[in-house]
């Protein structure tokens, strides 16, 4: 794994926003692996800023989403799509059939989850996919546990997950209980990864991950096992970590 060591957050989605734009110019149908949550909206204002003023076309990218609460529609303020279409697809020039999240709201969730997968199979896989941790070693809603093997399925969410997310609802008792997640073995078959940390309360998730032993119990330790992964981290996430590493890439990875 390739680590990079910010000083500030505004840079590590800078860092993100510019590999995503370094494939998108040299690949036009990049197949691209999306995140919701905090970390990744700098590098969502990039993008957007890339479109607007340096003409960055994503006309023919085709993005896959990690995941969707279960139960959700696309409407709710809190579904991922809505979050996809607020805080980025709307503001550059994606088209929207080229846009793929799970369906929350499917009345046969496995089968949904299938055609996922063969959804992601027939557009030739990720190219780049994009990641966040959770604070507790989570990738996409793979929860500790989770096998390295996994694919696309319902997930149950820990009470830690429904705890760190409940601040963008109303009440604890609004967020959901099940979510359909990409699976380990989904996220390990994209060409190159990016991980990005930002913010002390990852920094022991981004240890475990980054330097500890691989195990189910830090689903995010599987990425050691991938040839390309790049974790782009601020100072305050890599505050545990024994190695010294440099603050800017190497080389290029996409
Ligand atoms: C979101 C996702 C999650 C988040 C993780 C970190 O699509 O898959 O794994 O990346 O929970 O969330 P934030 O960025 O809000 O700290």
């Amino acid at each position: 794994m390739e680590v990079i060591v910010s000083q500030a957050k505004a840079r590590i989605s800078v860092l993100a926003a510019q590999m995503i734009a370094t494939l998108v110019k040299r690949k036009p149908r990049a197949v691209i692996g999306l995140a919701t949550g905090s970390t990744p909206l700098g590098t969502y204002r990039e993008l957007i800023r890339m479109h607007k003023e340096e003409g960055l076309d994503f006309s023919r990218v085709v993005t896959f989403n990690l995941d969707e609460y279960v139960g959700l529609p696309p409407t709710h303020g809190q579904s991922y799509r809505h979050f996809m279409d607020t805080n980025l697809f709307s503001q550059i020039n994606i088209r929207t059939e080229n846009t793929h999240l799970p369906d929350g709201m499917a009345p046969d969730a496995a089968q949904a989850c299938r055609a996922y997968e063969d959804r992601i199979r027939d557009c030739g896989g990720i190219d780049l996919q994009l990641l966040g941790i959770g604070a507790n070693g989570h990738i996409a809603f793979n929860e500790p546990g989770s096998p390295p093997g996994s694919r696309t399925r319902v997930e149950t969410l820990t009470e830690k997950t429904r705890s760190d997310n409940s601040r963008f609802f109303r009440s604890m008792h609004e967020v959901p209980r099940y979510a359909i997640t990409m699976g380990i073995g989904t996220i390990m078959e994209a060409h190159s990864i990016i991980l990005l940390a930002s913010g002390r309360q990852k920094a022991e998730a981004v240890a475990a991950a980054v330097e500890g032993p691989v195990t189910a119990g830090c689903p995010a330790s599987a990425l050691q096992l991938h040839a390309s992964v790049t974790a782009i981290l601020d100072r305050a996430a890599a505050g545990k970590l024994k190695g010294a590493y440099p603050s800017e890439p190497q080389k290029p990875i996409v």
